[in-house]
């Protein structure tokens, strides 16, 4: 069947989303538009749409190949992908291999200790509130997810994460944490959203260098030539 692109369905901080003549399928469109803070911080970076896309498509077909069900069908230009019609389950996973970000905040630990394990960490998706932190009970008291899918959130996104870990080591790059969002597709639970500097921490292997969007959040400079080293890294273009 030939896609059509249909009407735009929501507009969010970095992807636009449309219908497509396809139930089943999507199209999402990514912008240079970035947010932080829960959209205090505004901005633009340029050819993040590009980057997000193309690194989220690869990553993605990396983590198949591996068996891990996602969203990604067909990347149809350098900004739009064609990706399954999911029901986002309303939690943000964040996997953790060494302390960053507000992880160090609310622990005092310092950016960079290494934790004894890949720390799993939950939120509850929510502009409103901020994505305030969650556990497992309140996922299950409030219907957020079932107990099925909890465990297969949680073993998958351990799972990812060493798949992802190994991959970035590969190419001098420590994966320092990542956000996740899983998705209900014709009752399986599969990967959605994107993986890309926006939504993990990538520090050069060598000299811990920051390469992604804590160099916008932290006003570091060099955001542009990170995102592209990143791309570079990966293989690219
Ligand atoms: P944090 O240290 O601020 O909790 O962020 C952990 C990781 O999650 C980091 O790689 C950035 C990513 N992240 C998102 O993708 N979206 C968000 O809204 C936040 C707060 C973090």
């Amino acid at each position: 069947m030939e896609i059509e692109q249909k009407e735009q369905l929501y507009e969010g901080k970095a992807k636009k989303v449309f219908a497509t003549n396809d139930p089943d399928c999507l199209i999402v469109d990514y912008k240079d538009d970035a947010t932080a803070f829960n959209g205090v911080k505004r901005g633009q970076i340029a050819g993040k749409g590009v980057v997000n896309n193309k690194m989220s498509n690869y990553l993605m077909g990396l983590l198949e190949k591996e068996g891990v069900e996602t969203h990604f069908v067909k990347e149809l230009s350098e900004r739009r992908t064609l990706v399954k019609n999911v029901k986002i389950v309303p939690i943000e996973v964040i996997m953790r291999n060494i302390v960053a970000g507000s992880l160090s905040k609310r622990t005092g630990l310092e950016e960079g200790a290494i934790p004894a394990m890949p720390v799993f960490e939950m939120y509850y998706k929510s502009d409103e509130l901020g994505d305030p932190m969650i556990n497992s009970d309140h996922a299950l008291a409030f219907g957020w997810a079932t107990e099925e899918e909890l465990k297969q959130i949680y073993d998958t996104a351990h799972k990812i994460n060493a798949i992802l870990k190994e991959f970035f080591a590969g190419v001098g790059v420590d994966l320092v944490d990542f956000k996740l969002e899983f998705g209900r597709y014709k009752g399986r639970i599969i990967l959605a959203d994107e993986i890309s500097p926006d939504t993990c921490r990538f520090w050069d292997s060598k000299t811990k260098e920051k390469l992604d969007k804590d160099r916008f959040r932290r006003d570091m400079g060099g955001v542009e030539d990170a995102y592209m080293e990143m791309m570079r890294r990966i293989g690219l273009k």
